[in-house]
C-alpha cells in the first residue's frame, strides 16, 4: 500500500487526521488529506464553544463542512468532544448543579443527535483527570458541581443518543503506565464491571522531549484492551525532526499494531504549518506538503 490509509486498512486499522474546516479551500491541504487519510476528526468544530456558544442555540455549520468533506471521500469521522473543561463557553460555568446537569445532557443529545449514525467513535469525555501522581479528577464545572458521577452520566446519555457510535474516554499523558493512566484504568475497569457503557479509550499521544514516546506504550494499551475496550491513538504529534522523530513515530505505530484492539491512529493535523504546536514541526508533512522522514517511517511500520 502506498498511502497511510490504505496501509493501515491492510492491517485492519484506520489512519486519520485532525481536520480544520478553515483549510478545506486550500488545494495542497485537501489533496494530501484526501490521498492519505481514511478518518477525520474535526480539530475544533465539534467542541462546545463551537456548537453551543449560547445556551440552547446550536451551530453545526463548520463541523458539517468537515463531516461532509470526510463522507464525500469515504472517510470515517471521529467525534471530538462532548464534555471537556476547555473550549467551554463561560455560560456553562455559571450554571448551578441542576441546570448544569440538564445542560450537559442536552448538549450531548443535541450534538450526537445531529450526527446520529455518522460518527465512528465519540470522545464523550475529554481530559477529566489531573496530571501528576495524585490520580485525582481535574477541577471543572462538571467535576466541581456534579461530582465524580458526571462521567458515567455522560456516557449513559451518549449511548442512548447514538447507539451506533463507539463511546470513548480520551486523555493525554496517559500513554504510558503511570499514576494518571492508572486512574483512568481504574475508572474504565469500574465502568465495565458495573455495565456503564464505554467502548474505547483514546490516548492523545502528544509527545515532545519532556514527554517522549513511553517504552511501555504497548503494555499500557494492552492493559486497557484487556478490560474489554478498544484503544485508539487519537491526537498523535511528536516534536522533533529527521530520523529521531521518524523513529518515535514508528514506535507508536508498532505499539498499536501489536495490540489487537488498537483500532486506529489519528495524527493531530495534516501539515506542520497548521499544527497547534505553532513553533514546532510535529507532523508527517511539512509546510509544502512534502512527506517527511516521519511519514516514510509510519508507512513502512504499517
Ligand atoms: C487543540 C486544537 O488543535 C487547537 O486548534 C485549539 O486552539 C486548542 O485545542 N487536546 C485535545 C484537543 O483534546 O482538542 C486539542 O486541540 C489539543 C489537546
Amino acid at each position: 500500500a502506498d498511502t497511510l490509509g490504505s496501509a493501515a486498512a491492510a492491517q485492519g486499522r484506520y489512519f486519520g487526521t485532525a481536520v480544520a474546516a478553515s483549510h478545506l479551500g486550500e488545494a495542497g491541504y485537501v489533496s494530501t488529506l484526501n490521498r492519505e487519510f481514511d478518518s477525520a476528526t474535526p480539530e475544533n468544530e465539534m467542541k462546545w464553544d463551537a456548537t453551543e456558544p449560547t445556551r440552547g442555540t446550536f451551530t453545526f455549520s463548520a463541523a458539517d463542512r468537515v463531516v461532509d468533506h470526510a463522507q464525500a471521500q469515504g472517510m470515517d469521522v471521529r467525534g471530538h468532544t462532548l464534555v471537556w473543561h476547555s473550549q467551554l463557553p463561560s455560560w456553562v460555568g455559571g450554571l448551578g448543579a441542576a441546570d448544569l446537569r440538564s445542560a450537559m445532557n442536552n448538549h450531548i443529545n443535541r450534538v450526537m443527535g445531529h450526527y446520529k449514525g455518522e460518527i465512528h467513535s465519540w470522545d464523550v469525555v475529554n481530559e477529566a483527570f489531573q496530571d501528576g501522581g495524585s490520580g485525582a479528577r481535574r477541577s471543572s464545572p462538571f467535576q466541581d458541581k456534579l461530582g465524580d458521577g458526571y462521567i458515567e452520566e455522560a456516557f449513559r446519555t451518549a449511548r442512548a443518543a447514538d447507539p451506533a457510535a463507539k463511546l470513548c474516554y480520551n486523555d493525554y499523558n496517559t500513554d504510558g503506565v503511570n499514576a494518571k493512566s492508572t486512574a483512568v484504568y481504574t475508572m474504565v475497569k469500574d465502568f465495565k464491571s458495573r455495565g456503564v457503557p464505554i467502548d474505547c479509550v483514546g490516548f492523545q499521544g502528544h509527545f515532545n522531549s519532556n514527554s517522549p514516546v513511553p517504552s511501555d506504550l504497548r503494555a499500557n494499551l494492552q492493559r486497557f484492551a484487556d478490560l474489554g475496550v478498544d484503544v485508539q491513538i487519537t491526537e498523535l504529534d511528536i516534536e522533533g525532526s529527521g530520523a529521531a522523530q521518524a523513529d518515535s513515530y514508528a514506535r507508536v505505530v508498532e505499539a498499536c499494531l501489536a495490540v489487537d484492539r488498537c483500532t486506529g491512529i489519528t495524527v493531530w493535523g495534516v501539515t506542520d504549518k497548521y499544527s497547534w504546536r505553532s513553533s514546532g514541526t510535529p507532523l508527517l508533512f511539512d509546510g509544502n506538503y512534502a512527506a517527511k522522514p516521519a511519514y516514510h517511517a509510519v508507512l513502512s511500520a504499517l
